[in-house]
Order: structure tokens, then C-alpha cells, then sequence
């Protein structure tokens, strides 16, 4: 009986697998932990970010510096999100407006334009991202 099921279980997955060809070649990566910057010091807790979660939005809209083709840079890679520094907090060039920028393809931002248009969305409130540690 168990064995039947997991047998069911892979065909399944294989099955969704094929039968969804992705619009892009490159494939988005399964549950992720969202953390600060290598060497960054860090005041909230990571936040759980999944791809399947968002599978409805277009991958270029999170990933704007993307072509479709070449790999896809990390929100901190050099010359986008990397100023760690509290002064620069607001800059569109700090690693904490990728996230929370009001810019519709910001996790807050997106969540927050989402729920003032009625519409389904993801969190708005700080806790629900970055539980207490
Ligand atoms: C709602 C926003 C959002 C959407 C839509 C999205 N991603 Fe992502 N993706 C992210 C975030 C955030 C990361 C983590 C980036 C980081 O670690 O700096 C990420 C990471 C990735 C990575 C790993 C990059 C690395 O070097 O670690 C790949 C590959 C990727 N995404 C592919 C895709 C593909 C393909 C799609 C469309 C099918 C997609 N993503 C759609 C937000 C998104
Ligand atoms: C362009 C809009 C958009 C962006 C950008 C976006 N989200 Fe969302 N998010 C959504 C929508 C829409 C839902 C609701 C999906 C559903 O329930 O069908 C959602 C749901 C969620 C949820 C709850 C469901 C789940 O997938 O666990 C979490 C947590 C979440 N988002 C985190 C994030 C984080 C973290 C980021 C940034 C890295 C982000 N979102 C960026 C639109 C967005
Ligand atoms: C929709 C999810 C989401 C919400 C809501 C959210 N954040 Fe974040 N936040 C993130 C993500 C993703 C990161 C980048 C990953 C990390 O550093 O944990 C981040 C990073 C941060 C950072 C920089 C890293 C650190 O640990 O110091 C700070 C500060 C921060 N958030 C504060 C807040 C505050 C304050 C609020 C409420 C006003 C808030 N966030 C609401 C997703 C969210």
C-alpha cells in the first residue's frame, strides 16, 4: 500500500514536471532563507521566501536585471543591492530596499499595493516576514 502511493506520488510529480514547460530555461530554486549579506550584521530573523508561493508572477519582474538567459544574480550582487549601511537604508541601492522599497517589485511593496486593491497577497506586517527569534 505505502509502496503504491509513493510510486503514485513520484509518477505525479515527473508528471507535473513535463506537462509544465517553464517560459524560461533557467528553473527557480525550491523553498528558500533569505539572509543578509556575508559579513552583514543582521537585527531581524531570515524570512522564507518560495518560489511555488509566486509561481503567478513573472520571474522578471523580482529578477529585473535579467534577460531571460544569462544566470541570475543575487539581490546583492555587485553594483545592485549592497549597502548594508544604515544611512543608506533608503537608497534604491541598499539591500533593504529590495525588499521593502514601495516599488511593486519589493516583497513589501508588492503585498502592501496588493492589499490596498483588495486583491490576495503575501504579508504586510513585519512579524509575519521576520518571526520573533
Ligand atoms: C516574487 C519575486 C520572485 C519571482 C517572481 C521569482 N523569483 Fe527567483 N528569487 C527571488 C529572490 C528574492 C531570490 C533570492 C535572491 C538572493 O539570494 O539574493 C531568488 C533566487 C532565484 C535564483 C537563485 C539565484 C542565486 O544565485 O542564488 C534563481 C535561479 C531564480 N530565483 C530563478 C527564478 C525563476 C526562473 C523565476 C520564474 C520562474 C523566478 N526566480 C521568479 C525572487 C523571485
Ligand atoms: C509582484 C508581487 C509580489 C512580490 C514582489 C512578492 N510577493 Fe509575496 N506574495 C504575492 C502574492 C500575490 C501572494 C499570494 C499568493 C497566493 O496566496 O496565491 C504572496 C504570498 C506570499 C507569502 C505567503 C505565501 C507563501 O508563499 O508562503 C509570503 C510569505 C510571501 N509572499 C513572501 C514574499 C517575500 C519574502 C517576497 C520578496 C522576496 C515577496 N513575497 C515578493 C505577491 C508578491
Ligand atoms: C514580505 C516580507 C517582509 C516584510 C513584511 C518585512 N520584511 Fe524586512 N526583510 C525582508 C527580506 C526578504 C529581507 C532580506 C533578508 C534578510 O535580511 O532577512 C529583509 C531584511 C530586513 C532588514 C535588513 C536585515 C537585518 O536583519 O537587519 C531589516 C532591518 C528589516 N528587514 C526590517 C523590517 C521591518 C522593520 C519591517 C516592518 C516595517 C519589515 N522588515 C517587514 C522581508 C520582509
Amino acid at each position: 500500500m505505502k509502496k503504491t502511493l509513493l510510486i503514485g506520488m513520484v509518477t505525479a510529480a515527473l508528471v507535473c514536471a513535463f506537462a509544465l514547460p517553464s517560459l524560461y530555461a533557467v528553473d527557480a530554486p525550491s523553498d528558500m532563507v533569505l539572509k543578509v549579506p556575508a559579513g552583514a550584521k543582521s537585527t531581524k530573523s531570515p524570512v522564507n521566501f518560495s518560489h511555488k508561493g509566486h509561481a503567478a508572477i513573472d520571474c522578471a519582474k523580482c529578477h529585473h536585471t535579467w534577460d531571460g538567459k544569462a544566470a541570475i544574480k543575487k539581490c546583492d550582487s555587485e553594483g545592485c543591492h549592497i549597502d548594508v549601511s544604515k544611512e543608506g537604508k533608503k537608497k534604491p541601492t541598499s539591500f533593504y530596499s529590495a525588499f521593502h522599497a514601495k516599488k511593486d517589485n519589493s516583497c513589501v511593496g508588492c503585498h502592501k499595493a496588493m492589499k490596498k486593491a483588495k486583491k490576495n497577497t503575501g504579508p504586510t506586517k513585519c512579524g509575519d516576514c521576520h518571526p520573533k527569534k
